[in-house]
């Protein structure tokens, strides 16, 4: 015991006297908001010292907002911890951190939307070189049926040091309106290389957005519309009007590795990947279609496209987990091949959630064929 804390001292005074350690995977420091502000700093729930939350700066309307505290009717529940913050108009929140200059990343945080009327988050990381570069994550849709949300968005590190902020860019009618937010984390992503076995970039979807530990939420969202550039799924565009989900084994069956992909809303959410290929050439394209053991009942049909071709793979679920394997052949016509995958349908859980059929382990080989005599 004693030696384990000698070790760890040695660790902690290392990585203290080096100052430069870079943050990759978990939640970011005090990106639950469990440390708050003073009551001195607090006028009714609004927080008016914009340096009151630690490692945050705010900047207009913030309200401090503890787990069970009611708005009206509505009791406000945080998912994890004991507190969340909830931006008003124009509001914004704003954290510094050291991470790796030329890596991705992605950010992943909780959302609630607090009324019925079409709520967004800007977040934006500085410095940028490209100008009008952020992130509008749209929060229309409900996806959860706690109203709890978690959200993920990827970006590439142009420096050490970073900004990262969030901004709800609407005009609220209500001061008390504008979404909450808890639970921001940040994860180094290593997108994988295309190989021999795989000409698609991370077809197992095994790297991705951080995954918060414990959420009775589940899954973090993909926003639809989301390029190579900023996608927190590195390999795949979200190509929707809607988002799809990312999915762990730790709390979903996942058919292959940890890892696995579920199309939430019908032909609203499509994931699309781009590979170069040899035109006249063959190639097959083979994936796994299944349930994510998450009561997601019905008659399912994923759709798989690539060149001209498309296949439809009809999957019966029970919502208890299974998966089946499914090959798509084509013939390449052009140079670049846009393989897409999307849901016929959409189901929806007894308690009113979107969900649909996962996806997982997509692989793309050539295929030679025996020369006939
Ligand atoms: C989003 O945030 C960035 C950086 O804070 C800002 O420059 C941009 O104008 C914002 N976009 C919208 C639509 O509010």
């Amino acid at each position: 015991m004693q030696k384990l804390s000698a070790i760890l001292l040695v660790v902690l005074l290392c990585a203290t006297s080096n100052g430069v350690l870079s943050f990759t995977d978990g939640i970011l420091p005090n990106g639950q908001f469990e440390y708050g502000p003073k009551p001195s700093q607090m006028k009714g729930t609004r927080v008016i010292d914009p340096k009151a939350i630690p490692n945050w700066e705010l900047t207009g309307f913030i309200e401090y907002i503890k787990s069970g505290q009611k708005q009206g009717d509505m009791l406000l529940v945080v998912p994890e911890g004991a507190y969340a913050v909830r931006l008003g108009e124009d509001a914004s929140i704003k954290t510094k951190v050291k991470v790796t200059k030329g890596l991705f990343y992605s950010i992943t945080f909780n959302v609630a939307r607090t009324c019925a009327q079409e709520e967004k988050l800007n977040v934006s990381v500085s410095p940028n070189s490209e100008p009008n570069d952020w992130g509008i994550l749209p929060m229309q849709t409900m996806y959860s049926s706690n109203g709890w949300d978690t959200y993920s968005w990827g970006f590439l590190a142009e420096s050490n040091n970073i900004e990262i902020v969030i901004h709800n860019p609407s005009v609220e009618k209500d001061p008390a309106c504008g979404p909450l937010v808890d639970s921001v984390a940040l994860k180094a992503l290593f997108p994988p290389r295309r190989t021999n076995a795989n000409m698609l970039k991370n077809g197992d979807f095994e790297e991705g957005p951080f995954v918060l530990p414990k959420t009775d939420v589940g899954g973090v969202l993909i926003p639809p519309n989301i390029e190579d550039d900023h996608s927190p799924l590195p390999g795949w565009m979200i190509e929707s009007l809607k988002a799809v989900k990312y999915l762990d084994a730790e709390h979903f069956a996942v058919p292959k590795g940890k890892r696995a992909v579920e199309l939430i809303a019908g032909k609203e959410s499509a994931i699309a990947q781009v590979v170069k290929t040899t035109p006249g050439k063959v190639y097959a394209l083979s994936f796994v279609v299944g349930d994510a053991n998450n009561a997601c009942e019905g008659s399912m049909i994923v759709e798989a496209f690539a060149s001209k071709n498309t296949l439809r793979v009809p999957y019966e679920s029970k919502g208890k987990g299974g998966f089946k394997q499914a090959v798509l052949k084509f013939r390449a016509v052009t140079t670049r091949t846009r393989i897409r995958f999307l849901s016929t349908f959409y189901q929806m859980k007894t308690d009113g959630s979107l969900c649909g059929p996962i996806i997982d382990d997509v692989r793309m080989i050539g295929v030679r064929y025996a020369k006939h005599a």
